[in-house]
């Protein structure tokens, strides 16, 4: 069997080594030069709605997965009749339309935070009316780490945020006070089969995931982000991975994004379940039985961003992941996970890691 997938970045490199390791072998697609994925099978280089190269993609392939949300879904839709693709274009689509995201979510019932759709000037100054201060205004399409939003603090940042943002479509957000934030990644294979993971506490800094810790041992939440994405899975007919974000306030939980993919929060799974999301993604696509999801301890994953120091890699406290990228300011180049007996013991050991991503001057 061999997978196309479309992006041959640091998730199609941990996508590749999961499906190598199965005995099915992988092709890329990407623009890059060397990308990460590159070490893990052939990459044809081209842009990603290049529709000559998809289509020898998809020709040669079983069967087209994507490892990032930016796909145009006519680039999906063009291909799905030469070779079936998962996770199926509609999730794509609704997750790439944060306005599509929240009817999707109220539409099934699932908690979400109040919002309101802007296309005007006049539009911001009905969301603060409506919503009250602070908010917060996103882009509604290609956001991710943080970029594409302005928190309003007062009315008087309205400008500001209209200047930087305005000229696209937007939507405005409540600013939730939470207490803290999950991840539910769960896996949907062809025959319906769900499996879903421990739940995941993630910590952001300057919208960028820094901290992924895993399991939450609070069932009432567990139960809850479950049942929210087995909504999510069932209603989309979804194969392969999904996330699902989650702001967390006492026992409530409010569902912010989902990503139609195998998620950065998810990077523990590798060492901290019996079975990772990856390669998960891969049974599940293949038509292979899902593998067990359980915990294999408390596992803590710290993201290298922008630098791995010498100090990172010397430690021998966890697994570290290097993606093999070049440095560049708040790029992604890595990251380490840790796995151990206590939540406290694992706490320690993140705090280790931390402390080694500052580079001594
Ligand atoms: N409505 C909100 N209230 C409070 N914090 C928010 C809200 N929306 C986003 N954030 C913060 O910003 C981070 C990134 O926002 P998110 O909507 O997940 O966009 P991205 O696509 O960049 O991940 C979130 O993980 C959270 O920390
Ligand atoms: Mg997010």
């Amino acid at each position: 069997m061999r997978i196309g997938i479309i992006g041959a970045g640091q998730l199609g490199q941990m996508l590749g080594f999961a499906a190598n390791e199965l005995g099915i072998e992988c092709r890329f697609i990407d623009p890059s030069q060397d990308p990460p994925a590159a070490k893990c099978g052939k990459v044809i280089q081209s842009a990603f709605d290049d529709s000559v190269a998809l289509i020898a993609l998809a020709d040669t392939c079983d069967v087209i997965t994507y490892e990032f949300e930016n796909v145009p879904v006519a680039v999906l839709h063009s291909i799905e009749g030469i070779a079936p693709v998962y996770p199926p274009a509609d999730a794509l689509r609704h997750s790439q339309d944060r306005l599509d995201e929240k009817r999707l979510f109220a539409a099934l019932d699932i908690p979400l935070p109040n919002y309101y759709a802007i296309e005007s000037r006049d539009d911001m100054d009905n969301a603060a009316s409506s919503l009250g201060t602070p908010m917060i205004i996103k882009t509604r399409r290609f956001g991710y780490d943080g970029k594409g939003q302005f928190i309003i603090k007062k009315i008087a940042n309205l400008d500001a945020a209209w200047e930087e943002l305005g000229g696209q479509p937007l939507i405005a957000e409540q600013f939730v006070a939470f207490d803290y934030e999950v991840s539910c990644i769960g896996v949907r294979s062809i025959s319906g089969e769900i499996a879903i993971y421990p739940l995941s506490r993630n910590v952001h800094v300057d919208g960028i995931l820094r901290t992924s810790r895993s399991p939450v041992i609070n069932s009432k939440l567990a139960d809850k982000a479950s049942e929210y994405v087995h909504q999510l899975l069932d209603h989309l007919n979804y194969v392969g991975v999904l996330a699902l974000e989650l702001f967390v306030t006492g026992d409530t939980l409010l569902a912010n994004e989902f990503a139609p993919r195998v998620h950065n929060s998810g990077h523990w799974s590798i060492e901290g379940t019996e079975t990772s999301q990856f390669e998960n993604h891969i049974r599940a696509i293949a038509g292979l039985p899902l593998g067990s999801t359980a915990s294999t301890g408390c596992a803590g994953m710290v993201n290298l961003i922008e630098q791995i120091t010498g100090a990172t890699r010397k430690l021998e406290v966890g697994q570290l992941h290097d993606y093999g990228k070049a440095p560049r300011p708040g790029r992604k180049l890595g990251h380490m996970t840790v796995v151990a007996d206590t939540p406290e013991q694992r706490d320690a050991l993140v705090d280790i890691i931390n402390k080694s991503v500052i580079k001594a001057s």
